[in-house]
């Protein structure tokens, strides 16, 4: 009479607050209330997670109850199995009806009851508070699960919980835990029942009336089947009634002998199964005669997660909908994984295990803020015993802590603790085949054909691995820093780049793209600049017409990545930036190009002289250029001298204050840069002409610094200016910063001014009027009020612009493009 007994609980659920005695009652931790209504508020339109966060509880318990039994075996009994069991109870008279999930795992004292519940113990919650009031629905789901808090999403669908618990091996009363959705208070008292279980915990839901769809067991069944089949390896059981008709052998003998024999031959039903019964109505004793029958309820105990657990089955029969689902519900991620891998394997000290692994959607929010990682994605198990998931600090690598993995190990002896673990090869054994296992995953989806798309019928390359690289691609580039030798090379070919030419192309696809003589890797980086912007600067012209690829470097650690490899393929990294620069096909041009170079260089040989001596100090050199077309000329790192983009780094680091001492060096590579010019300029050519009209050879004595001959020439002062300027806006063109702003800016004024024909010395004729003299006395605000501060009232009225923006291109750096778009100052 179970289900009756269920019934009756209801009077007692009332009664229990009268109870006196032992009936205590607690204030929440204020943060409790706070957390209640942040899990209500969140995730009500995501209320099905109750379910899964109390089966994920449940399965805790029973773990912790399975570990604690490996040193104290008094704790469990063959006939007392571990279980999770549901209870669908609907109503008889007024209410919505409860939803009972008992398991039989450690249990909880009364303190127990009132710390898990009542507080919140867990250090970091308060963390969590700060960012669940911020975060959105989903993302708080899976804060909740993270912290340990989903008890309280029981509040999602019932106005009142009731906990019951015994802990295991305790000889004491059965204690309850008490409360409302909305009380600020909960009750801790003895059961009224007596003791129901021999250990673990009871939670009953008392629905709110629109929660009765939980009730449904089909909507019990598909939400366990989605989200929970996979989180617990214990048994999950839906207390389900069905109804048949049977024979009565209760009722009257019967008219027929016939009739009467087939009955007896019936199984008897057993008494105590019967649940409800459904007394066949009189019948007429005349004709036809009554079908003798009554319809019985039984009850019978179905289990919702039958198939074994899914890294021990064949790989061949899981569907990929089965490793998101697992996945999800292991992990307590909302996001289904980006790739996964299932394999079994040795671990060398013969123990063999199996194993899952799988890579998120996305990195832990704190991957960049911590150096060492606490790994917990990975799940220790032995003979599907889960054991831990704290592998410690230096579990796996920096880069690679983001992985989540099952392994299950068979033959480790069970009574094996973590710490003993931990101690063992094993574990550095599996560390070491998970991290090579995830690193040939992720060069399997790298290296997948392209598919065809099905829908537009178009070659579609490389879709996973995109998402892949999206999510994880700087913690990969982390790898081909930091990880050993064999791993370096491995994640450097699973780097992707964006070039001037393509994006998303892999260092190898570099190398087979080369052009003939080719041995150089072309890099610029910018860091913080868009590829797109950076593709257009002037160290790129020459490559860029050409047809040569360069790698446009965007992130901090793009160039110091590179610069860890020096060479791949055979190829070496050249920065275009740099001092350097060769196109590998110089051999093959024909002797009337050579004659040609060999011409430019003689006839531009007397400005390049000029140019030199002019910029003694700012300049190591200045040279003709192999790498402009239009631009006239350009500012070029020499091999150990920096450029722009490590200037701006080193800048940024001396500013923050990490790195002081290393000023002179810094002043010695800011020194290690040549001048480059264009021959082709019309700029350049004018300066030659100019150039080659001074007698300036005779002005300048071979002895430096002693005073020229005579007092030089309007021309020559002329062309001193454009040369500072040119010099200046090489600078600004290549990336870094003039050395004076105001300077540069009155010479530019000075240059406007002559091509103005306006005087060049002439001052602006302004009267400033002086402010008038200090007020006297106290600021009276009310008499003349002070404007608020900020920018007034919006002059423009909704509607003032009724045509709509031109799309700007590039709308984020408008400076950058104007910049890029002029060709000569
Ligand atoms: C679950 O476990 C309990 C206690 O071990 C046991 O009494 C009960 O019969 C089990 N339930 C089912 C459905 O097997
Ligand atoms: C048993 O239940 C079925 C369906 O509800 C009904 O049609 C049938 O008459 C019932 N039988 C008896 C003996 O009450
Ligand atoms: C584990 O159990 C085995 C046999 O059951 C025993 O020989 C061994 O000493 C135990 N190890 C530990 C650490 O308890």
């Amino acid at each position: 009479m179970r289900f009756l007994s269920g019934l009756l609980l209801l009077p007692w659920l009332a009664g229990a607050f009268a109870q006196d005695g032992a009936h205590q009652t607690h204030e929440y931790q204020s943060d409790v209330a706070r957390l209640r209504k942040i899990v209500i508020n969140s995730l009500y339109s995501h209320r099905d997670v109750f379910l899964r966060e109390l089966l994920s509880n449940a399965n805790d318990a029973l773990e912790k109850l399975r570990i604690t039994a490996l040193t104290d075996k008094s704790l469990v009994s063959p006939d007392e199995p571990l279980n999770i069991t549901i209870q669908l109870l609907p109503a008889s008279g007024s209410g919505a009806g409860r939803v009972v999930i008992a398991d039989t795992g450690i249990g909880m004292t009364p303190d127990e009851l009132t710390q898990n519940l009542g507080t919140l113990a867990k250090s970091g919650t308060s963390d969590f508070l700060v960012q669940a009031e911020s975060a959105g629905a989903q993302q708080a789901g899976n804060l909740i699960g993270q912290f340990g808090l989903g008890f309280y999403s029981s509040f999602l669908v019932a106005d009142h919980v009731e906990v019951a618990s015994v802990p295991a091996g305790g000889n004491g009363e059965q204690w309850v835990f008490a409360s409302g959705a909305e009380d600020q208070r909960f009750e801790v008292f003895p059961d009224p029942r007596g003791r129901t279980m021999r250990h673990g915990t009871e939670i009953t839901l008392l629905l709110r009336e629109d929660a009765k769809e939980f009730l449904n067991p089909g909507k019990v069944k598909e939400l366990v089947d989605k989200h929970s089949g996979f989180s617990t390896s214990f048994p999950i059981y839906l207390q389900t009634f069905k109804t048949e008709e049977v024979p009565d052998e209760d009722s009257p003998v019967p008219a027929d002998p016939l009739e009467a024999d087939a009955i007896d031959t019936s199984p008897p039903v057993d008494d105590s199964e019967a649940i409800v019964e459904d007394l066949p109505e009189d019948a007429s004793p005349i004709t036809p005669p009554p079908p003798r029958t009554k319809n019985v309820t039984r009850e019978t105990w179905e289990q919702l997660n039958d198939q074994p657990p899914l890294w021990t089955r064949d790989a061949k029969t899981v569907s990929e909908a089965e490793y998101t689902d697992f996945y999800k519900s292991t992990f307590r991620d909302t996001a289904a994984p980006l790739a996964h891998a299932h394999f079994a394997g040795d671990a060398g000290s013969s123990v063999s295990f199996k194993s899952v692994l799988f890579i998120p959607s996305e990195l832990p929010s704190e991957f960049w803020s911590t150096t060492q990682a606490r790994v917990e994605g990975v799940r220790l198990m032995v003979k599907r015993v889960f054991i831990t998931n704290d592998l410690g600090e230096d579990a796996l690598p920096k880069w690679i802590s983001w992985l989540r993995a099952i392994v299950d190990a068979d033959d480790l002896p069970l009574n094996v603790s973590r710490e003993q673990l931990q101690s063992t090869k094993f574990l550095a054994q599996i560390k070491s085949i998970l991290v090579k296992r995830a690193i040939n995953l992720l060069t399997k989806v790298a290296s997948a054909p392209a598919s065809i798309n099905e829908e537009t019928g178009e070659e579609e390359g490389q879709t996973q691995y995109r998402a892949v690289w999206k999510a994880i691609g700087s913690a990969i580039k982390l790898g081909a820093m930091e990880g050993s030798a064999g791993q370096k090379n491995k994640l450097g070919a699973l780097t992707r780049w964006t070039t001037n030419v393509r994006e998303f192309v892999g260092l190898d696809d570099y190398v087979d793209n080369r052009k003939k003589g080719q041995r150089q890797i072309f890099y610029l980086a910018g860091v913080g600049q868009k590829a797109e912007d950076l593709a257009k600067s002037v160290f790129i012209e020459k490559l860029h017409a050409r047809g040569y690829e360069v790698l446009l470097l965007t992130e901090p650690m793009d160039e110091i990545l590179l610069n860890n490899f020096q060479r791949w393929g055979g190829m070496a990294f050249q920065d275009v930036a740099k001092k350097g620069l060769q196109y590998g096909d110089e051999d093959m041009d024909a002797e009337a190009d050579k004659a040609e170079q060999a011409g430019i260089a003689e006839r531009f040989a007397p400005l390049l002289s000029w140019l030199k001596k002019e910029y003694t100090g700012t300049v190591m050199d200045v040279v003709i250029s192999n790498r402009l077309v239009t631009s006239p000329c350009a500012i070029v790192a020499d091999r150990y001298g920096y450029s722009a983009n490590m200037e701006r780094l080193v800048a940024a680091q001396q500013r923050s204050g990490k790195d002081t001492s290393q000023d002179w060096m810094t002043e010695y590579a800011r020194k290690q840069r040549s001048l480059e010019i264009n021959p082709k300029s019309p700029l350049i050519e004018g300066m030659l002409r100019v150039v080659e009209g001074l007698d300036w050879e005779e002005e300048y004595s071979a002895d430096e610094g002693e005073k020229p001959a005579h007092e030089p020439t309007q021309a020559e002062l002329e062309l001193k200016e454009v040369a500072q300027i040119l010099l200046d806006g090489a600078l600004v063109r290549s990336g870094f910063e003039v050395t004076d702003p105001n300077t540069f800016f009155a010479r530019v004024d000075t240059v406007l001014r002559r091509s103005l024909g306006v005087s060049e010395t002439a001052q602006p004729e302004v009267e400033v009027k002086p402010a008038p003299p200090v007020e006297e006395g106290p600021l009276n605000p009310e008499a003349e009020p002070v404007p608020e501060p900020g920018f007034g009232e919006d002059p423009f009225q909704p509607g003032d612009f009724d045509y709509e923006l031109p799309r700007n291109p590039f709308p984020e750096d408008p400076d950058v493009q104007a910049f890029a778009a002029h060709d000569e100052l």
